[in-house]
Parts: structure tokens; sequence; C-alpha cells
């Protein structure tokens, strides 16, 4: 066969690295710092510009690309790369899971590393080796258009889902033939946008960025994330892809990060003719390289740039090594020169959709549902006498719909323009046939359509080749549509309103400038409302919305971010009371679009605490969540209040079941500094566990908490813990009125040499 070095598996994977780097050439590095998207020339990208990655690769493609590669001088096999962000959505009865917002609705990091695990199972076994996922983004703007890829808005809390996810997809180590490699998106600022405006300038300082944005970063980065792409958007002018003090001083320097960088969508492009702080691709490429990019998505022109950039002495072609090294050591390491980890029919057939993972799925998607409000309508089934359920709106069947963004035919990959197979979904209108008692009468209407297209005047195209978004139009109240619903909810003991937004107001370039239901719901809602049948609203909606009083003041309402192929049984079996419902919000709801920021940790000081005309309070804050049972907290004890460094804040708090059904509860846990040397949040969650407790039963739950991660971000950018008097807050939700509260007080020590110590003078109140 062959003595080449870089294929002798028995050799240390540096000296390989090293072997194969010596006999490629220029063309052959640039290529391999470049992933391309499948969909276009595949053979030009292989032969010609020797890629080393491809994204949105059909499965027919992946194959094809590994016989290309077979023809090429050095023969390196391609990472292929997919966003797999909340199930293998892209691929035909893969399992889909609620969105990335759903799943942070569960609270349970353990269930989370679980769908990780199942989702790489399958991606693995479709010969792809790289998930763009998870999103570290904090919610902030609901205008956002990618709320919905978020864990919410809370750092804490953002940091302990991503962890469990990137546990589950990497698994036990790059050798695990289950493994996929994960990514941490968007580093970092991405989401705090202007007015909400896709990729636009993030406003933030260094100090705002170390207090709130990249917290759950360091710890995935500490904790071995291999990859982390960085987001489109400038910061102080600055785009990501560039800039030097994130990316090196930052997460190479002070995190000691060695895994592998790569940059969102044609951000090298960009820069060029997007943001123009680059002249051409030759300066953009080299500044690129230059601050520390490994892989290059989709800009084609990077290929001739960044030869061209050599050619005129902006970078050396050594500046390429440390990137293909990158590059390279992920390929050794997965092993992909002796096993390229191709489409393994044997293990599709047994993992994708597997009746374990749908049972997982199950699992999650009513653990992710969230109960608003409830008059005591529900559960429906608790009467035990034949019903009559009226089910009605745009969403109650409407099954690709309920997936969300990043699934079937949301858009960003071409080969399943039908969506999942319908037979895998369960709609709302499903779930309620399939599940309600024998001798119901389900009946169903539409009642309301919420918008259609138009093509965008500017073009069906970006200059960068990606489609633009059409326009979305909200179509009018339809009066024979809302009749027959209003029929049908004469006619029923309940209606079941399914209402909320489609994925065309979803996603990258979908940002949208209100958060009302669009279209006819609105309509339709005031219409069912005056029938005087209780009204169950069922809010399918991606992120939060603005809500009308006729949803305000309905009977019922449950949210659900797009819950995923068992959402509908889920959503069915909770309304019956099937389930207990133990979602809480992982964000808040604002009353009015205008009534932003609404996340909870915001910073404190300001003239008043409203507007004049209207309150500052959300509608549902973080952290909310109803059961069907009622719970009471008591007794919130610290167990020693004179702390020092490196000791623990060690709490107990009493809960009750006080109702007469389960509670599953997220007691959760705040700290507030009662005093600091600048401004900082009022309250931060700390901690939370989840409990099980039977009705009538009272659950002791300890609590936990290290001195060590009480502390804000001072003046100068450095996190430490302020000696000096903090409350801990306990309760079921971040509202201050449903929190029980304790003091403790910390003093300067030097146990901990971790900690870092303010002096304490400034900091005594
Ligand atoms: C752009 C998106 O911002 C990013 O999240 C995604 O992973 C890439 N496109 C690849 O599809």
């Amino acid at each position: 066969m062959t003595n080449d070095a870089y294929l002798d598996r028995q050799l240390p994977v540096e000296a390989r690295i090293a072997d194969l780097l010596g006999r490629m050439t220029l063309e052959e590095k640039v290529g391999q710092m470049l992933q391309l998207d499948a969909r276009e020339d595949l053979d030009d990208q292989v032969l010609r510009m020797h890629a080393g990655s491809i994204l949105h690769a059909s499965p027919a493609r992946v194959l094809r690309a590994r016989d290309l590669t077979q023809q090429t001088r050095l023969r390196i096999p391609l990472l292929v790369a997919e966003d797999c962000i909340h199930g293998h959505a892209f691929w035909e009865g893969g399992t889909v899971f609620p969105t990335q917002l759903g799943m942070a609705a569960t609270w349970d990091a353990a269930l989370i590393e679980r769908v990780a695990r199942a989702t790489a199972a399958e991606v693995s076994a479709t010969g792809i080796h790289w998930t763009f996922s998870p999103v570290l983004c904090i919610a902030r703007d609901l205008r956002w258009g990618r709320v919905d890829e978020t864990f919410g808005e809370d750092p804490y809390l953002i940091g302990e889902l991503a962890s469990a996810m990137v546990r589950g997809y990497q698994g036990g180590g790059l050798d695990d033939p289950d493994a996929i490699l994960a990514t941490a998106k968007h580093f970092a600022g991405y989401s705090e946008t202007q007015g909400g405006r896709d990729a636009s300038e993030a406003d933030i300082s260094r100090r705002k960025l170390r207090s709130w944005f990249l917290p759950p970063f360091e710890r995935v980065a500490r904790e071995g994330c291999r990859t982390f792409m960085l987001g489109y958007q400038t910061t102080d002018g600055v785009p990501i892809t560039v800039n030097d003090w994130l990316l090196n001083d930052v997460l190479r320097g002070e995190w000691g990060y060695t895994g592998t960088l790569i940059t969102d969508w044609d951000n090298v492009g960009r820069m060029v003719w997007e943001q123009k702080v680059q002249p051409d691709y030759a300066h953009a490429a080299a500044a690129a390289v230059k601050a520390g990019n490994d892989m290059v998505m989709t800009t084609p022109g990077f290929f001739d740039g960044a030869r061209e950039a050599i050619e005129k002495g902006l970078m050396a072609e050594s500046d390429l090594d440390r990137a293909v090294s990158r590059i390279l050591r992920l390929k050794f390491e997965f092993g992909l020169f002796e096993n390229p980890r191709l489409p393994d029919a044997q293990r599709i057939e047994t993992v994708i959709g597997s009746p374990e993972h749908v049972a997982l799925n199950l699992e999650t998607a009513r653990r992710s549902l969230v109960l608003l409000q409830n008059d005591g309508t529900l559960p429906l089934a608790g009467a035990g006498e034949a019903r009559r359920v009226a089910v009605v709106g745009p969403l109650a069947d409407d099954a690709q719909t309920q997936l969300g963004d990043w699934a079937g035919s949301s858009g960003q990959v071409d080969w399943l323009p039908d969506g999942q197979p319908r037979s895998l979904i369960t709609t709302v209108l499903d779930g309620l046939r399939a599940h309600a008692p024998a001798g119901w009468q389900i009946t169903h209407a539409r009642g309301a359509d919420i918008l259609t297209l138009e093509e965008d005047p500017e073009g069906a195209y970006f200059p960068d080749g990606q489609p633009r978004p059409q326009i979305v139009v909200p179509v009018a109240p339809d009066a024979a549509l809302i009749a027959e619903a209003v029929s049908a909810a004469e006619e029923a003991d309940y209606v079941v309103a399914v209402v909320g937004d489609r994925v065309e107001l979803v996603g990258e370039g979908r940002s949208t400038a209100t958060l009302e239901l669009l279209g006819g719901q609105q309509a339709l809602l005031e219409a069912l409302a005056a029938t005087g049948t209780p009204l169950i609203v069922v809010l399918l909606a991606s992120k939060p919305l603005v809500l009308p009083p006729s949803v305000t003041e309905a009977a019922a309402l449950v949210w659900t971010a797009n819950p995923g192929m068992e959402g509908g049984r889920a959503i069915a079996e909770l309304l019956l009371g099937h389930i207990e419902p133990s979602g809480r919000l992982p964000i808040s709801f604002a009353r009015h679009v205008g009534q932003q920021p609404t996340y909870y940790n915001q910073l404190r000081g300001q003239h008043g605490s409203r507007y004049a005309d209207l309150t500052q309070s959300p509608a549902h804050a973080f952290g909310e969540g109803l059961s069907y049972t009622t719970v009471e907290y008591s007794d919130l004890r610290i167990e020693e209040s004179a702390l020092k460094a490196g000791d623990t804040v060690r709490a107990t708090v009493a809960v009750r079941n006080t109702g007469d059904r389960p509670a599953r509860e997220v007691v959760q846990a705040y700290i507030r500094d009662t005093v600091t040397s600048v401004s900082w949040a009022d309250k931060e969650l700390k901690a939370f566990t989840v409990v099980d407790i039977a009705p009538g039963a009272e659950a002791i739950v300890a609590l936990e908490i290290a001195v060590a991660d009480c502390t804000i971000v001072d003046a100068d950018g450095v996190r430490v813990v302020e000696p000096g008097e903090f409350e801990l807050l306990v309760g079921p939700s971040s509202r201050d009125e449903a929190l029980l509260a304790g003091r403790f007080t910390v003093s300067a020590g030097t146990a901990d040499p971790a900690v870092e110590w303010a002096t304490a003078a400034v900091l005594t109140p």
C-alpha cells in the first residue's frame, strides 16, 4: 500500500499532522480551511478547491463527496457538518425534538444531555460529524428572530443546559462512534441586537460581555467543547471574526481554549461586501487568518483571496499552518483517515426515529410545556363525563409549523421540500383525538390564517447568494372561517384554540417589529371568547408574544415553544390531565413590545419603576409556571450566615404540596448582592433543583451555592466576590413577591486562591 507516515495510525497525532502538513501545497492548505455549501458544485469544491469540510450535504451528496475525496492527491477526508440543533431534523424521519427554547423550559440538564446523546447517535449514523449546536446566546430583545434557538435569558441556566448538551453530543470523546463535534455559538454577544435586527452591531462593552455574555461560553470552553462558531456581528466596530481581544486574549489566552474556531456563514466575505471594513478578499482573508480563525464557512472567495494575500505579503504561508493543523487534528482524532464514518445503513435502520428516541422526545415535549393561567378549567378530564371539545386555530393541525425552525422544510436545506413525514408528527388535534376518553367528541375548525408571503423588492437573494426571506403580509380576518369556529365553540363544552407564530416569522433575517398574534388570530380569539364557552389557549409560539385580553382573560393558557414531533400528544395529555404541568419559563413575556427589556436580571438604577402608561412588570416572568396543584414555600434557613472565601452557602427550604395532585417543582435560588461597587443585576439565578412532591407531602429541599459564585464584574472588568451583605432568595419564580429571603455576610479571606477578592473597604455597607 503506502508508506505515508500520515496514514500510519500507530504514529502520534502530532507526527501525522506534521507529515501531512509537509506534503500539502498552498492550494491544499487554503482549501483545507474552507467549509463549503454542498448544494453547490461539489466536484469543483473538492477537486479544485480542496475543501476541508462541507455543510448542508443531502444524504446522496455525503456519499458523492467521499467518492470525490478519494480522487484527490492526498485523500484527506472531509468533515461533514450540519445544523442538527434540535434533533436530526433535516434527515427524513429523524427525531425532531422541541426547539432549544422548549428544551430550556424543562430546566433539566440531565434530560437535555440525553436528547443530545440521542441526536448524536442519529446524526453520526448518517455520515455527519459535526453539529452547529448548542446556541449559547442570551435572549434579550424578543423581536430578534432567533430567540427560539436560545436557552432563554439567564446566563446560569444557559451554562447548565449548554454544558449538558455538549457532553451529550461529544459523548466519550472523538473515538466514540456515536460522538459528534459540538459547536458553541455564536461567540459572543450576537443576541445583543439593535432593535432586534439580526446580526446588527452588538453594542456591548467588554465589561458587559464579561458580566453576562461570556460566562456560558467560558464554561463550555473549559469543559472541552471542541469547536466555537464566531458570530456575524460587529462589536464596537470590530467584526467578531477579527476581534483579537475576544479570540486571543480571552478565549485562547485566559480560558486556554485549544479547540477549533469556525466563522459563521461568509463572515469573511461580509467584512468586504456588507460591513465594508476590508477593501477586498485578500485583506479580509489575511485579517481572518491572523486573528486565529481555523475554518472559514462558505466564503469561496477565500480560496483566491488567501493566496493573493500571501503573494502580496499580507500574511505568510506559515500563518495557515496553525489553522490547518487544528482541522487535521479533528480528522485524525476522529479516525477519519481509517474510517471516514460514512452513512451506515444498519445503524440508520436501528437508531433513526427509534422507539427509544420517540419516547425520549415525548418525555421532553411533556416537560417543556408551561401552564401560565388556569382558572380551574384544566385538566379537562377531571369531571369524568363525556365532553365535547372544539379544537380550533390555524396551528391546531399544522404539523410542520409544530417542528419550528431548522427542521424539515424550514428553509435551510433543499432536500425535504414537503417537510418531515406527516405520519411522524402528532398535532394537537391528532393528540386530542387519540387520547381523549372514549365517548368524547372532538371537532375541528381552522378559524383563521396567519400570513401570506411576497417577494422582497430587493430581490430573492442576498449578495452572498443566500436566499433572502420573503416579506410577511398578515392576512385579514376571514368572517367565514371565524363563523365556522364560533359555531364549533358554541356546540362544545370547551374550546381549545391553538394560535401562535409560523416559521416565516422565525429565524435568521426574520426578526419581527411586533410581537402580536398576526393575521386573523386576534379576531378569532375575540369571537371565541364572546361565545362564553370556556376558552383554553395553547400558544404555540417560537418565542414569547404579546397577548391580547382575549388570551389574558381566557380560562387557561399553555405556552409551548415549537414542541417537535410528539408535541401534539404531550399537549393533549396535559390538557386532559394525564400528565402534570412542570415546565417553567426560561424567558419572560412582555405585555407590550415597547415594554422591553423584560428579562429579569436587569441592572439596578432608574427613575421610578414603571412607564407612565404601563407597568414594567412582565406579563409572565422568568421561572414562572403553574402546576395542577398548589405549592407553598416556607421556613428558609441558612445554615451558617457568616461566610468566607471557599465557603458554601448552605440552606434548606420547606416546599409543601397543598393540593391534591402531584407536583414537580423547580425550586429556584437567586443571589442578591445588596451593595456593589458598580451597578449590578438586582438578583441572579445561582442554583435550582427539581423535586417531586406527592399531594399533601412536604419536601425539605437543600440548596448549595459556593461563595465563589456570588460574584459581580467590577469597574475594571474583573469578576470578583465583594465582601459584605447578601440575600439568598428562594422560591418558584424570579418574581420578588414569590421569593423567600434570607441574609448572609461574606468577609474577605484568602482561603480559596481561585476567588478574586475585592478590597473590603469599598464594599462594606
Ligand atoms: C448561519 C447561522 O447563523 C448559524 O447558526 C448556522 O450554524 C450556519 N448558518 C450554518 O447553517
